[in-house]
């Protein structure tokens, strides 16, 4: 059963806005104004903070100049380039560590949870705004290559330590209607009352299966176990394995 079946026929403007959402790479010419950006952040600043912390920032990028050197150790991604903005949402212990000293305390050798409590945050917001452009008829895609190089990043942001950038967000007016990516059946990501493992694991050989037909059909090449070989190919060799210590190193102690 697909995400769309599961919403069984009821709608709303916001269900039937993510029911209908794909990433998009290719930006119109129409400008995304200064109105756009401060109603879309407006909004996605009201989301759900944990315990209050707002632990998060938002760095808005327009300058050509810049996006075009963000976008060198995200891999040349050609759409931060052209998109009219861009968006870096950042994990903030800055503020935390402010009313720490007031009070006489560190926030050095902070744990696992401070990191998490700021990511999750961050992540929020970012999400709250990418709908709250959907709902405006502005999309894009995010960009976790940030965390390619976050000390480059930082430094091309200027971002003081205690913060990184946690995704990026390009932003614009669709140029493009891509057919939507499928997803996983849902019988094995939504569980009732208890988790079942098969049921999970049941989902991998039919997405392999979709997912290799979705490739196929839009020319894109792909190998039988599509998703299996693609999440390996991905992250088996240990993915950005110096982002740990690039964290640590910007006030971050995920250990
Ligand atoms: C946190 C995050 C980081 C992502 N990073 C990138 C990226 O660096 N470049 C990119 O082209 N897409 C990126 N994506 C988009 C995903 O590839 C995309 O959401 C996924 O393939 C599903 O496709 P869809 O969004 O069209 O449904 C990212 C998505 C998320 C949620």
């Amino acid at each position: 059963m697909s995400p769309d079946a599961l919403a069984n026929g009821i709608e709303s403007e916001t269900i039937n806005a993510l029911l209908g959402r794909r990433s998009i790479r290719k930006y119109a010419d129409t400008p995304v104004t200064d109105a756009h950006v401060d109603a879309i952040l407006g909004a996605a600043l009201r989301a759900p903070t944990s315990s209050n912390v707002q632990a998060y920032s938002v760095v808005v990028v327009r300058d050509q100049d810049r996006k075009e050197r963000i976008s060198v150790p995200c891999g040349n991604q050609k759409h931060i380039v052209s998109c009219p903005v861009f968006l870096a949402f950042l994990a903030d212990l800055t503020r935390i560590e402010s009313a720490f000293q007031r009070n006489g305390h560190t926030i050095d050798n902070n744990n696992l949870e401070m990191g998490l409590v700021a990511t999750i945050d961050a992540a929020l917001v970012g999400m709250s705004a990418y709908i709250a452009a959907e709902s405006l008829g502005i999309q894009g895609v995010m960009i976790g290559a940030v965390r390619n190089d976050p000390e480059k990043i930082a430094e091309i942001l200027e971002l003081p330590q205690r913060t990184y950038a946690v995704f990026g967000m390009c932003l614009g007016f669709p140029d493009e209607a891509p057919k939507q990516k499928p997803r996983m059946p849902v019988n094995g990501i939504v569980h009732h009352e208890t988790y079942d493992p098969a049921a999970s694991l049941s989902t991998i050989d039919p997405y392999n299966a979709d997912l290799r037909q979705h490739y196929e059909s839009i020319g894109k090449q792909t190998t039988v176990d599509s998703w299996s070989d693609e999440v390996d190919a991905k992250f088996a060799a240990k993915a950005r394995a110096g982002l740990r210590a690039a964290l640590k190193a910007r006030g971050f102690d995920f250990i």
